[in-house]
């Protein structure tokens, strides 16, 4: 009888797993994901690339590509502990501590989520344990972009370790991989560096906790079969939706594929599943283009506005930020002086930055007071409400500072909740910035962090704008909270998340910058909760253009947030220049500018509202790389090709530097004429430009000569359709 039930039990499992080999496609606009699974029940990725036209030609392509027999280098998400010996995606400590799992296809389901969207999931399930994965691929056509994650269910009866959890394991067939990475510091940020990548695995990861990206941010950009540029080559741009420590790995097989392997880091970080949960890993986004770069590029902001960014579609407010005009040292009288300012200048708002807050001890340096989120008497005597009202008497709307993840421990919040913050308790504490780490895991500290930013609202409902701060990362890692360590990591950021989806369901609108002493936190997965980013500290005006210019590969426009500082020798022209480029800003004293530079200012911020859509909403495309050109030029065109922006600015400090010959456009119609005007004149000037009227075809043929050199670093046109 025993003999008898086990053989039906066998056979049971044959029926389960003896699957018709099928090929599953995954379609976007111009590409194809083709899943495969053999008869076997394995699935492996046999393709990714141009779409065919016939899509029954699909099922064609795992014999002709004549991949490994075992679909092992191509899995579509590697196991660990069975016949594989590669590098998982997945890999799990069962129960009853067997370090095995192996994973086979049982079904596959497309739900449509709108005409532009639709996800196809693929559930595996492992043949001998109770374990569970759903690979999930979300497509959003138009944009050729689509987000993977997976779902690991513990269905055991006891709990399962996760020792790795990717997200996407992903199979790339070429001649050659060139990857263009970015690292950085602070007020370093998006420094690139391209490299063919060779045998093995080349890793991009974190373990820095919060504030993770501060050293390398989590964003890629592949290069297929040769090293693709701004308008040629097949390129993949890629960025992890995850806000702590990650792990991409890059591995270049002995067939010379490259195996794609990205999600959270593992480090530390054997994540206990309890019995009957799931645990749903972040998304990786990514696109694929067969125009180069710039294409590419376009394709993930146009998906980051439609779908990512709060309000990406919507407009953005201009500012006034007195952070470095006045650092910790203000008063109200101070601020009613900087209130009537932004009034002058013309921007939507003021900012108040760091120092507004705590008493017993109050926030004049960065020593003390973070963490105690009450208004400081001797500097706001009438309270926040007030500069609200006096804002609104200016025709102006406010905004204000927060950094509530973090504490000094000069504070009352320290004294008070020691156990809420991250720390070795039976080590010294080792800080950056004078400050630690607020337990983000313990729900007790997401209530209170979601309490700062709801007891704003409560106390001033017609606050405008918040920028939310992070500057340091987490170190000596430890939680009173936590039962088991190895979570910790991975709960911070999803407590941070929490406190996030909390704030966005309450207001869901309002605009809010996501700062992190620079640019430590600019990720697709922080970008889901907030309008806009601080891409660094760093706002020399030269080297804002390469740091913007680096970001603009994995985000719009819109959402950079840059402010015009008195960072650097550039005259302000310059450096109002260099901002329009993306979302504008000021942190400087007005009342100290010239009546010239005033003027223009004013006149900067006029021209910027009027170019705005085409700044926000349009198509960009680089024209000159500052890497490589004397002049870095960039063009924003509207939708309707119709309106456009062209910055143009001096790089080169070398004898006789300018743009010595036309610079070709894009993105423009053909067909129409265009005007071509000089704006953002400083008063005073004249136009250096041949001004007038050219066909879109001659712009982008043959081009404009901004003419820039030393006198007149940077060039901002007009184009404007002549009907
Ligand atoms: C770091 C930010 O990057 C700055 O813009 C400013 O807000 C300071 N923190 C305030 O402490």
């Amino acid at each position: 009888m025993k003999k008898f039930l086990s053989l039906f039990a066998a056979t049971l499992l044959f029926f389960a797993f003896s699957v018709h080999a099928q090929t599953i496609p995954i379609e976007t606009k111009n590409n194809a994901i083709i899943l495969h699974v053999n008869s076997d029940g394995y699935v492996s990725m046999v393709y990714f690339g141009k779409k065919l036209d016939d899509k029954n030609e699909y099922q064609l392509i795992p014999a002709a590509q004549n991949l490994d027999e075992g679909n092992l280098y191509s899995s579509a998400y590697t196991t660990a502990g069975t016949r594989n010996v590669l590098e998982p995606a997945i890999a799990v400590t069962q129960a009853d501590g067997n370090k095995s799992l192996d994973l086979k296809f049982v079904n596959q389901s497309v739900t449509r989520l709108s005409d532009d969207v639709s996800q196809t999931s693929i559930h595996l399930k492992d043949p001998i344990y109770a374990v569970e994965v759903t690979l999930h691929y979300k497509v959003y056509a138009a944009e050729d972009v689509i987000e993977q994650w997976s779902e690991i269910n513990n269905l055991e009866k006891k709990d399962i370790t996760l020792n790795k959890y990717a997200s996407a394991n992903l199979y790339l067939q070429a001649k050659n991989f060139y990857l263009k990475q970015y690292h950085g510091e602070w007020a370093k940020e998006m420094r690139p560096e391209e490299e063919k990548l060779t045998h093995g695995i080349k890793t991009l990861d974190s373990k820095l906790g919060s504030r993770a990206d501060l050293l390398q941010p989590p964003s890629f950009i592949v290069s297929i079969d040769k090293p693709a540029n701004e308008d040629e080559g097949d390129v993949m741009i890629g960025n992890l939706e995850w806000s702590g420590n990650y792990r991409i790995d890059f591995e270049v097989d002995p067939t010379d594929n490259l195996r794609l392997i990205a999600g959270i880091n593992n480090y530390a970080s054997d994540y206990k599943l309890p019995s009957g949960a799931i645990f749903e890993t972040p998304k990786l986004v990514y696109t694929l283009s067969h125009h180069g770069k710039g294409e590419a590029s376009r394709n993930l902001q146009d998906w980051a506005r439609k779908y990512q960014l709060i309000d990406g579609e919507g407009p953005r407010l201009t500012l006034l930020n007195n952070w470095e005009s006045t650092f910790f040292s203000f008063d109200e009288n101070k601020l009613a002086e900087i209130l009537k300012d932004t009034k002058k200048l013309g921007v939507d708002l003021f900012l108040l930055d760091d120092g507004w807050f705590a008493n017993k001890y109050p926030r004049n340096d960065d020593h003390a007071g973070l963490g105690d989120w009450q208004v400081n008497h001797a500097k706001l005597p009438n309270g926040v409400g007030n500069l609200v009202k006096e804002a609104e008497k200016n025709g102006v709307k406010f905004g204000i500072w927060v950094e509530p993840e973090m504490v000094n421990p000069k504070s009352e919040l320290y004294e008070n909740h020691p156990d809420w913050v991250v720390k070795q308790p039976k080590r010294g504490d080792y800080m950056m910035r004078n400050q630690l780490v607020l337990d983000l895991s313990n729900p007790k500290v997401q209530d209170f962090v979601f309490g700062v930013i709801d007891e704003l609202f409560a106390k001033n409902p017609n606050l405008a704008y918040i920028k939310w701060d992070c500057n340091s990362v987490i170190y000596n890692a430890y939680s009173a909270y936590e039962k088991d360590q190895s979570n910790f990591y991975v709960d911070y950021v999803n407590g941070l998340y929490k406190v996030m989806d909390r704030m966005r369901q309450k207001y869901p609108k309002v605009p809010m910058m996501l700062c992190s002493g620079g640019g430590g936190r600019v990720d697709y997965g922080a970008l889901h909760y907030f309008t806009e980013y601080w891409p660094s500290d760093n706002t020399e005006p030269r080297e804002r253009v390469y740091i913007q210019w680096e970001y603009s590969y994995l985000y719009p426009a819109l959402a950079s947030s840059n402010h015009v500082t008195n960072w650097g020798k550039e005259p302000l022209k310059y450096r109002v220049d260099v901002a329009m480029m993306g979302k504008l800003g000021f942190d400087i004293v007005v009342g100290k500018l010239s009546p010239n530079d005033l003027l223009f200012s004013q006149q900067a911020v006029m021209n910027y509202k009027d170019f705005s859509e085409a700044i926000w909403h349009g198509n960009q495309y680089r024209l000159q790389s500052p890497w490589d050109n004397d002049v870095a030029s960039i063009v924003y065109v509207d939708t309707l090709k119709s309106r456009a922006i062209v910055f143009n600015y001096l790089i080169s400090q070398r004898f006789d530097a300018g743009s010595h010959s036309p610079v070709k456009l894009k993105g423009l119609d053909p067909a129409k004429q265009y005007a071509i005007k000089e704006i953002n004149l400083y008063p005073g000037t004249k136009s250096g430009i041949k001004e007038g009227t050219f066909s879109g075809d001659f712009l982008m043929t043959i081009g404009i000569n901004p003419e820039v050199h030393d006198d007149r670093a940077s060039v901002v046109l007009s184009v404007e359709e002549r009907k």
